[in-house]
């Protein structure tokens, strides 16, 4: 269950909170999807999760403080979460953009480079690089 809000859904075993969020429509902030970025941050406001593999992407620290990376986490309980960024996340916008360059960078992430048409430039996090 997602804290202030009225969404619901279900985490099948084995399944992380990410995948399981997205499965139900839920919009969950993420990036990775490997444990590394922190962009999937949430606050545990009730229940437990576990990690196959501790995240380097969430310090000791921040997982004492109650924060988990629902891309990784498998819950051992019913869970209450608060998402991290979700408030400073940009709304998405539709660019029209050439693409002049891909690099694969590991897995399932690449780097493009884009030619962004128009006036207004894309709006972009930390750690986006807009260039
Ligand atoms: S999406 Fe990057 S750590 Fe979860």
């Amino acid at each position: 269950m997602l804290f202030n809000s009225d969404k619901r859904f279900s985490v099948e075993d084995g399944e992380s909170v990410l995948d399981a969020a997205l499965r139900a429509g839920v919009a969950l902030a993420h990036d990775c999807r490997m444990g590394g970025c922190g962009t999937c941050r949430v606050r545990l406001l009730d229940g437990t999760v576990s990690y196959e593999d501790e995240p380097f992407g969430l310090t000791p620290e921040e997982a004492a403080d109650g924060y988990a990376l629902a891309c990784q986490a498998r819950p051992h309980s019913d869970l209450v979460i608060e998402p991290g960024i979700a408030e400073a996340t940009p709304e998405p916008r539709r660019h029209s953009a050439v693409v002049r360059d891909v690099r694969p960078l590991c897995g399932s992430v690449n780097h493009l480079l884009l030619d962004v048409e128009g006036d207004e430039p894309p709006l972009f996090l930390a750690g986006q690089d807009s260039t």
